[in-house]
């Protein structure tokens, strides 16, 4: 008896325009290029070392002359756009985080330095307290313990002000009080600041995938900080109305561009936020996505370029127009 072999009748063989890198790489609808990527960088003061982040592998705490030197290098490697973080000594830090309104703060110095080594990569300056706060809070407490919102914007204000004046192109306030994009882009107006931009971090979840940021900045004083509970003022994980909400008030209040943080948990909101607004989208791939990439591909469970570039390439297709990733120096050498 001969093996009749019969083809299936079929009309439609989706697996035609998978055939071939070159076919696939013709239907290919995602693509990640090196400009939509931003590196986050954190500076200290000091002329030390650059020091190591145990929880956030290949990221160190700069000193502003490494970190101007990274800079460089960044821009050659095509990398448009830098996040500076200041991770403050505890011995400046206090209830109100009054070092923020220093103009020997750090960061300042560091925005600085970027911006005359470096003119044309442009700089985004987070805007919040926690920074400089012994609490770890991203503003001032009130009597309770609770955040307050207006005093908290007031100083925000100031913060901003100030990196914009030292050289920040863009200003993002990642503190998510209410009111703050107007309030911020008034305090801008008023000084002549126009052309400073502003970046709101609009929809922030309060997630637990920030842990490892809070090691790097060695936020509040304490082992607890990582633990800080911010959903008195931070989203709700469960909540996607809300987050659609909060970007109508961003933009309605000036933002330039508003973000959603974290992202790989979150690409529903990427999604749901590129549907609402017209204004550009970012996402943040945030310190607990990177770690875990990293922990799993130590542990040899996970192949680690294989993954990461998956996990910003399903950030780009969920619909950010630009991503904040740990990733982005080593990804811009790469792509
Ligand atoms: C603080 C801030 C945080 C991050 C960016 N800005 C931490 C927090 O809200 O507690 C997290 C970034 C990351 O995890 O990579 N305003």
């Amino acid at each position: 008896m001969s093996e009749q072999r019969t083809a299936l009748d079929l009309l439609r063989r989706m697996r035609r325009n998978r055939a071939t890198p070159a076919v696939r790489s013709l239907v290919r609808e995602t693509v990640l290029k090196v400009d939509d990527l931003i590196q986050p960088l954190f500076v200290r003061a000091g002329d030390g070392k650059p020091e190591e982040v145990d929880s956030m592998p290949g990221v160190v705490r700069h000193s502003v002359t490494t970190l101007t030197e990274e800079c460089r290098k960044l821009e050659q490697n095509g990398i448009r756009a830098i996040a500076i973080f200041p991770c403050i000594e505890s011995s400046r830090k206090d209830g109100v985080g009054s070092h923020a309104h220093d103009p020997g703060n750090i960061l300042f110095e560091a925005i600085r330095s970027v911006k005359t080594a470096t003119p044309g990569l442009a700089i985004i300056a987070d805007v919040a307290l926690d920074p400089y706060t012994s609490h770890g809070h991203d503003g001032l407490l009130d009597a309770r313990g609770d955040v307050e919102n207006d005093s908290t914007v007031d100083a925000l204000k100031r913060l901003a002000l100030a990196q914009a004046e030292a050289g920040a192109d863009i200003v993002a306030p990642s503190d998510m009080m209410d009111g703050r994009v107007k309030a911020i882009r008034l305090a801008l107006d008023a000084a002549g600041l126009q052309q400073t931009g502003i970046l709101a971090y609009a929809a922030k979840y309060a997630s637990a995938y920030y842990g490892p940021f809070r090691d790097a900045v060695k936020s509040g004083s304490g082992q607890s900080s990582r633990k800080l509970d911010k959903r008195g003022y931070q989203m709700d994980p469960g909540n996607v109305r809300e987050a659609l909400h909060e970007v109508t008030l961003d933009e309605e209040e000036g933002a330039d561009m508003v973000m959603v943080k974290p992202a790989g948990a979150y690409l529903d909101i990427i999604r749901a936020v590129r549907g609402h607004t017209l204004l550009p989208v970012a996402a943040y791939q945030v310190s607990g996505e990177y770690a875990q990439i990293h922990a799993a591909s130590r542990l040899g469970w996970l192949d680690y370029e294989a993954t990461r570039d998956e996990s910003l390439l399903a950030i780009k297709r969920a619909g950010a127009d630009m991503i904040l990733t740990y990733f982005a120096a080593e990804v811009a050498t790469s792509l």
